[in-house]
């Protein structure tokens, strides 16, 4: 193997370390304080993410200041409070690790950059299924630019917990006036890290084989309506509240 290849796996191999350590917990050590460059190591690393037309459409919000976590945790709470009122049956996470949280990155997104990518802009039905389309691109370019920011974090040696449950009209008008973002922005997750409180664990994910296919889609792969629904019913819980150990 020449030393050109040998050098690429090594940095393989210290990306897979990363990749693997980046876990989500969801209650962290709050003595912590997150050294300021760490928050631009961290957004240095979301900066370079790829997006649709290299759009960029993304915005980061740090909250160091506790009264404003502690008002983000709360909304979360009460969101938690109406869940379980309506019987969602999702197992919500408890939201009070929010206010632990040391490092806390609000990511907004403006929806107006979806005329950026192919779409018609003449309010056409086909202008709207391409709308559909640009939605979904912009979705991806900040999760990607996301999951750089996550990575960085998990190689600073943090957990990290990716938090969305703010779609919903009611939590935008909530969070928004909080931190003055404008009302054309949309929130669209915060990403909290820090030390955990307690002994990160491994989540089980998928093998290798289960989510590869070669030149066509194995069919094998394929989950009818039923299983799905089984999947959610029996082992949604485990896969994201267990290690990966105790999940069969
Ligand atoms: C797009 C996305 C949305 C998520 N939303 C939430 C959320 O709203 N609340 C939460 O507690 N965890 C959320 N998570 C964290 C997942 O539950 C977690 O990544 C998953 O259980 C796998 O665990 P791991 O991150 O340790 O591999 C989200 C993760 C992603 C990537």
């Amino acid at each position: 193997m020449s030393q050109a290849i040998e050098s690429e796996r090594s940095r393989y191999d210290a990306l897979m370390d990363v990749v693997e350590r980046r876990m989500t917990v969801r209650a962290f050590d709050p003595d912590y304080v997150v050294p300021k460059d760490h928050y631009e190591m961290i957004l240095e690393a979301a900066r370079h993410a790829p997006s649709g037309a290299n759009a960029q459409p993304w915005h980061f919000i740090v909250v160091t200041d506790q009264a404003l976590k502690n008002e983000i945790m709360e909304y979360f709470r009460a969101e938690q409070v109406a869940r379980a009122k309506l019987k969602m049956k999702f197992p919500t996470p408890d939201y009070r690790g929010l206010a632990t949280s040391p490092g806390l990155i609000v990511v907004a997104s403006d929806f107006r950059w979806t005329k950026a990518f192919p779409v018609l802009n003449d309010g056409s039905d086909l202008d709207k299924m391409y709308k559909e389309n640009a939605e979904r691109i912009l979705l991806q370019s900040v999760a990607a630019a996301t999951m750089s920011a996550h990575l960085a974090a998990a190689a600073l040696g943090y957990n990290v917990w990716w938090v969305t449950a703010i779609g919903q009209e009611a939590a935008q008008k909530a969070m928004k006036p909080l931190l003055g973002i404008p009302e054309e922005l949309s929130v669209l997750d915060i990403m909290c890290f820090g030390p955990a409180a307690k002994k990160p664990y491994k989540r089980w994910k998928k093998k290798l084989d289960e989510v590869v296919n070669w030149n066509r889609f194995d069919q094998s792969h394929f989950m009818t309506d039923a299983e799905i629904d089984e999947w959610i019913a029996r082992t949604r819980h485990k896969v994201m509240y267990r290690d990966e150990s105790n999940v069969d």
